[in-house]
């Protein structure tokens, strides 16, 4: 038996050595191993020996089913290699002489605070919530409580596409799917990227990145707003920050309030970023509007809440001590190198 077992390992090898396309390997590997193989009937064979043989010729199958396998493996990969180096060279896409860089890519400074944001949310009992850059007019408008011509829609100069959809101005324009989609009570936060024909300054681009957010329960009040709001921020930035509330109006909170925190960048001295005024205006919230949440089918009778719509590029101006919010959009990875590596 043992003899005859060598025999066909012997033969098998011999095959796979002499194996010159993956096509052939493969072949071989099914006669080996599959249910007529050579190596099969010597496992029925098996059923004849001797209760003290039995184990020991069961081994030695074993053995060599093992040593087979590595074999077909190696021979594989071999083959592999050999066909992809065939394929790059009669491929003038390849350019075998390029020189190979090494370096790594670095995760973006917003991904970086996006993440974070994300994490210190999760944490609270938030869900992460994706929202689309393609919006209707009805969810980036109509369902925030901002109808056509209303003089808020100003202040958004929207890039419209030719099927009446739009590139979404804010992440607000999620607000009503999710109402929608879970119902209250809710906790919910949805980064996004949002796009306004801006004039471009150190602190306006026409991409930028914004975090929404929305708490909607019985008995949500600004306390709530700003318990979460201010824990936030003091966790991003690793102390305690001053935040203060100002009157702002936005057609979706009632009411509403801009969320302004001192300037990192200058310690509130007054720079480019805070355009000398010491605060950034970072986050406008409020009081979800009753007519929003009755929009997303919420009873505005029964619960309330809060939502607010963090800048999520200024923030990570603010955490990486960048002045001019343009960097972040460049694409210029003498700037961005050394922020990734932070
Ligand atoms: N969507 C507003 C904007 O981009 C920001 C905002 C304001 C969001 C107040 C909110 C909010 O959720 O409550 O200008």
């Amino acid at each position: 038996m043992e003899e005859k077992l060598n025999n066909i390992k012997r033969e098998i090898e011999t095959k796979i050595n002499e194996a010159d396309s993956l096509q052939k390997i493969e072949e071989i590997r099914v006669e080996a191993f599959g249910k007529k193989s050579l190596l099969a009937n010597i496992s029925k064979e098996m059923g004849s020996l001797s209760v003290e043989e039995k184990p020991k010729v069961g081994k030695m199958v074993n053995e060599v089913r093992q040593a087979l396998e590595a074999m077909f493996q190696a021979k594989k990969m071999e083959l592999e290699e050999k066909a992809l180096e065939l394929a790059m060279k009669s491929s003038k896409k390849y350019d075998m002489t390029l020189p190979i860089n090494g370096e790594t890519g670095s995760l973006h400074p917003i991904t970086m605070v996006q993440r974070e944001l994300e994490d210190i949310f999760k944490s609270m009992g938030f869900t992460v919530e994706d929202g689309s850059e393609v919006e209707t007019e009805y969810n980036n408008f109509e369902a925030v409580n901002v109808p056509k011509y209303h003089p808020a829609r100003d202040m958004q100069d929207t890039y419209w596409l030719e099927n009446g959809e739009l590139l979404k101005t804010q992440t607000s324009a999620a607000q009503n799917k999710i109402m929608k989609k879970y119902g209250a009570p809710l906790k919910a936060i949805f980064p996004g990227r949002c796009f306004r024909n801006e004039e471009l300054d150190a602190s306006h681009e026409n991409t930028f990145f914004q975090l929404e957010g929305m708490m909607i329960d019985e008995d949500i009040s600004v306390a709530n707003l700003i318990y979460f709001m201010k824990n936030m921020l003091s966790e991003v930035f690793k102390k305690d920050l001053e935040v203060r509330l100002r009157p702002g109006f936005f057609p979706f909170v009632e009411p509403g309030f801009e969320l302004d925190v001192s300037c990192m960048y200058c310690g509130g001295k007054g720079c480019k970023v805070c355009k000398q005024g010491g605060w950034i205006e970072l986050c406008p919230c409020g009081l979800i509007h009753p007519k929003v949440l009755e929009m997303g089918g919420i009873d505005p009778e029964k619960y309330t809440g809060f939502a607010f719509g963090l800048g999520l590029s200024r923030l990570a101006m603010m955490k990486y001590g960048i002045n001019d919010l343009r960097i972040l959009n460049s694409g210029d990875l003498r700037y961005l190198k050394q922020l990734g590596n932070k």
